[in-house]
């Protein structure tokens, strides 16, 4: 009886729903949501309702982006206790309890909430799922108050200590089951409040303390046109929360079943979510990787230093890379005699066990942690709190621009020695830098005059500079700032195509109505004004089918950008790795892609003007015109050699893990044949379908190349290849590509090919292949950090020891 009743409610319901053509954002006590009905926020943004992950037969009540293919789901009512059944029920009771129900009216989930009059549910373009009840209304139960792996614009992760509210994200087990996974990503308010993830209850990332611009661990993102973040901390509650500064951008913060926190912003010009940053992005930001008082560089190699007046405390760990034990101090502290050593451009260590001021200067912060003999360091952070710490220094990275000033509390005899060695290093610092002062001096010689003579003659652009021993030309078009804002509609955040590490890409139509993308050096842009530089005199010089053509630049005041041809079909990246979008690429597509870039390659390693190494090929690196057709983008790293040079080495490793040759990688050596090595990944990327980065058999650590070298032993070479391709291809190609690929990636440098060799054997049938020998770095090391230096080789390095 009472069934049948609920039933008619249903169906009357239902028509009324229908009625009104839209269903409302709002729920009432007298009408139940079932089934395939759902709440729609009042601006069509958010939808609330029932889903099944995957093809799973399980159901669950959430929240999901109404508009956006895919419908990636923002919130989860019931993780733990899904639905089973054919019937789902939302009830809103008379006293203001929203319950989940099954076909046996069993509670699957509630809010737990009672007590209330004129109860109301009502889901907001915000995405915020909210119980009011009562008269004067407020607010009886709301899901950012319970958040899900999902941190939306205006959602707060922290604590409310009077709610006793902890809020914090929680991953997915995977992505067919929402049920709380091993990772979360909150707010732990001891000592100084930071955000962490941890595993489990080990943590894995911190954001350094907040100091005023940002999160002192992240300054890429103290200023950015995208997103502002804001930090409150007061008796009552202590948050962090993030707001789009154009509020019709949509965007998100997502921790995923395997710890990484990904900010992405949606693009409505190339319809995907950008990835605007993601932690952990490198091993330094891997949670005290270089043990107590240890220092992480992404610069240098090793990256785990000692602090000063530390030394390793297992020094052959230590030696063999495996840093967890960390450093201990040298000479031992006379409380009486210490002084500070002040380290600059920081991450400040955690500061779970710290002590804060607030309202002190730097002195006086200074005079407090050396009165307190347990002190041993003190920052002061933002304008005026000054932070002590009493324990271990544990997390601190360095960075090249932004960080913090961390001081340091040493024995007054160990302070001394740094001061009679510092004569020697400051040498020691001169004799590297002056090589890449000189040529720095030079190109900024070069734009100078550029500038002056642009004042004169106006539109083409005309300067002579030096490279190595040659002069050359620059002829290139400046374009003005006006005319650029004009064409991105003043740098507007929806024109935005990706964002590199140098600052985003935007999307622009001139006024004669080509397009362009244009590339925008951030003005804190920690991969410098030297790339920048690098790229302009490279490419400019460059001309090939298989190369982006830079159309011109744009400097004014601290502004540079670089524009390009706009490439329709945006990257390689986006197609060979996007089931979608795969199947658009058949054999003989993919085979020309691969000749393309194989092409454009030679170009820059034999038969342009100068010869070019690019450092940093890979697949998000190639570009594709309306025709498909490949060009080789981003000459940021790309070095050049002199005639008879063959081989160059660096101390500043650069380039993409799973794309970088062992050689380089580790020893910083590179060659056309780490360029070599490069393209083959990409070209087994483009046969697979497959990331080489990603670990293919979990039990071996196997990768790509790995996975590719298995493959061609037991002889079932065409199992590499992607789905989409499995019907049309000529065997025999098929083979000599994967050899090519095979032969490309080889451990030794010397035996990979040249690219001339490579474009001849892609394009002839005749040529015959040796047999290749085993790839190098087949194996993954880590899964997230990537970490590209193993441990059993030490690098010689250019740093005098
Ligand atoms: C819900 O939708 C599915 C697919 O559209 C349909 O098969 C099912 O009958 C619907 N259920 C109800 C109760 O309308
Ligand atoms: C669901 O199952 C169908 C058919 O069994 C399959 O084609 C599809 O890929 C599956 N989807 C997911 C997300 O697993
Ligand atoms: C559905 O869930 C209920 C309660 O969680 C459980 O008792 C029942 O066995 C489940 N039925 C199926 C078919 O899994
Ligand atoms: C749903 O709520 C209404 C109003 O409070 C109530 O009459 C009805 O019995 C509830 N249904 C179930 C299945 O609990
Ligand atoms: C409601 O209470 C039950 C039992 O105490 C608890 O398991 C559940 O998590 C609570 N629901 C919410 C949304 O807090
Ligand atoms: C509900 O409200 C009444 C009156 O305000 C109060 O006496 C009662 O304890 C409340 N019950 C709950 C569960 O809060
Ligand atoms: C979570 O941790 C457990 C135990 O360490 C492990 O077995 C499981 O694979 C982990 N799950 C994920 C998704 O990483
Ligand atoms: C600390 O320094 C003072 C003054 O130089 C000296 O007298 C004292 O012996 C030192 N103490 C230790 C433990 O070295
Ligand atoms: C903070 O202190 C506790 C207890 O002494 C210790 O276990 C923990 O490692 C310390 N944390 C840091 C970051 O130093
Ligand atoms: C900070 O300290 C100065 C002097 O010590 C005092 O005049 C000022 O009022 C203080 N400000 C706050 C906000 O406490
Ligand atoms: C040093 O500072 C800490 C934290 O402020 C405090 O707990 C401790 O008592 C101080 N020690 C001395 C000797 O003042
Ligand atoms: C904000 O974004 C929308 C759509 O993405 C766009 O139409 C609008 O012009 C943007 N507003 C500003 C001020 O950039």
């Amino acid at each position: 009886m009472s069934i049948t009743k609920l039933w008619i409610v249903l169906a009357l319901s239902a028509g009324v729903l229908a009625a009104h053509g839209q269903p409302g954002d709002t729920l009432t006590s007298s009408t139940p949501l079932s089934d395939n009905q759902t709440l729609t926020s009042a601006g069509g943004i958010f939808e609330l309702g029932f889903f099944s992950p995957g093809n799973s037969s399980e159901w669950y009540l959430g929240i999901w982006y109404k508009e956006i293919p895919d419908q990636p789901i923002v919130w989860v009512a019931n993780r733990d206790t899904p639905l089973n059944g054919s019937v789902r029920i939302l009830n809103l009771t008379a006293d203001g309890n929203l319950l989940l129900l099954n076909k046996d009216a069993n509670i699957l989930w509630s809010t737990n909430t009672s007590n209330a009059t004129y109860p109301l549910l009502q889901l907001s373009d915000s995405g915020n799922l909210i119980l009011t009840g009562g008269i004067p209304k407020s607010i009886l139960w709301q899901s950012f108050d319970h958040p899900s792996d999902t941190f939306l614009p205006g959602m707060k992760i922290g604590l409310d200590f009077a709610a006793k509210l902890d809020r914090h994200l929680i991953s997915w087990k995977s992505s067919s089951d929402p049920s709380p996974g091993n990772y979360s990503y909150g707010m732990d308010p001891h000592g100084v409040p930071e955000v962490y993830i941890w595993e489990g209850s080990s943590r894995t990332f911190r954001t350094g303390p907040w100091n005023g611009k940002g999160w002192s661990g992240r300054p890429d993102m103290w200023t950015n046109g995208v997103l502002r973040f804001h930090f409150v901390m007061n008796q009552h509650e202590v948050y962090y929360t993030f707001e789009s500064l154009n509020k019709s951008v949509l965007c998100r913060a997502v921790i995923d079943e395997s710890g990484v926190l990904q900010r992405l912003v949606w693009s409505t010009t190339s319809t995907r979510w950008d990835i605007f940053w993601l932690v952990p992005e490198d091993p330094c930001d891997q949670y005290a990787t270089c043990g107590a008082n240890g220092m992480c560089t992404t610069t240098y190699s090793p990256r785990c230093q000692c602090l000063q007046g530390f030394t390793p405390k297992s020094p052959k760990d230590w030696d063999l890379r495996e840093n967890s034990d960390g450093c201990v101090r040298r000479t031992s502290l006379n409380c009486s005699t210490d002084g500070f050593f002040p380290l600059q451009k920081v991450k400040l260590p955690d500061t779970s066990n710290a002590s804060t001021e607030s309202n002190k200067t730097l002195n006086e912060c200074r005079d407090l942690c050396l009165k307190n003999c347990s002190c041993l360091a003190y920052a002061l952070n933002g304008e005026s709190m000054c932070i002590t710490w009493l324990s271990d220094l544990v997390d601190i990275r360095i960075f090249i621009d932004g960080g913090d000033d961390l001081y340091i509390r040493l024995a007054d005899s160990e302070l001394d020695s740094i001061r009679s060695n510092s004569g020697n290093k400051i040498r020691l610092a001169i004799a590297v830098t002056i090589p890449v002062l000189s040529s720095l001096l030079l190109l900024c010689v070069g734009l100078l005059l550029w500038l002056k003579r642009r004042r004169r003659n106006h539109g083409k652009v005309m300067s002579s500079h030096s490279i190595g021993s040659k002069e050359s030309e620059l002829e290139l078009p400046l374009f003005d700032m006006r005319s650029i804002k004009a064409a991105t509609n003043d740098f507007s955040v929806d024109k935005i195509l990706g964002v590199g590490g140098f600052g985003p890409v935007y999307k622009g139509q001139l006024e004669d109505g080509r397009e362009v993308a244009v590339k925008r050096l951030s003005k804190n842009s920690i991969q410098g004004i030297d790339e920048f530089k690098t790229e302009v005199l490279l490419i400019a010089k460059l001309q090939h089918r298989n190369l982006v053509r830079l159309l011109g630049c744009c400097i004014e005041d601290e502004e540079r950008m670089l524009i390009y041809e706009y490439m329709q079909n945006t990257s390689l990246d986006a197609f060979i790795f996007d089931r979608r979008k795969s199947s658009l690429l058949n054999w003989q597509k993919r085979l020309d892609i691969i000749i393309g870039i194989a092409r454009g390659l030679l170009y820059l390693h034999q038969d342009s003007r100068l010869r070019v190494i690019h450092r940093d090929l890979k697949a998000s690196n190639i570009l594709l015109d309306h025709e498909m057709n490949p060009k080789i983008s981003d000459f940021g790293t790309a070095r050049t050699f002199r005639a008879g040079q063959t081989e160059g080495n660096t101390k500043r490793v650069v380039g993409t893990c799973g794309y970088m040759s062992p050689e380089y990688a580790m020893g910083g050596l590179f060659s056309e044949k780490s360029d070599v090595f490069s393209f083959g990944v990409m070209l087994l990327e483009i046969l697979s379908g497959k990331k080489n980065n990603v670990v293919l058999q979990a039990d071996q650590r196997i990768n790509l190349l790995g996975h590719a070298w298995m493959l061609w032993k037991q002889g079932r070479c065409l199992e590499l290849l992607e789905e989409s391709i499995s019907h049309s291809y000529p065997v025999s190609e098929v083979f000599r590509c994967f050899q090519v690929g095979l032969l490309c990636v080889q451990e030794g440098s010397e035996d990979r090919p040249t690219m001339g060799e490579v474009v001849l054997m892609l394009s002839s049938e005749s040529v015959m292949l040796p047999q290749p020998n085993r790839p190098g770095f087949y194996v993954t090391r880590t899964s997230i950090g990537e970490d590209c230096s193993p441990s059993e080789i030490t690098i010689t390095e250019l740093e005098g020891r």
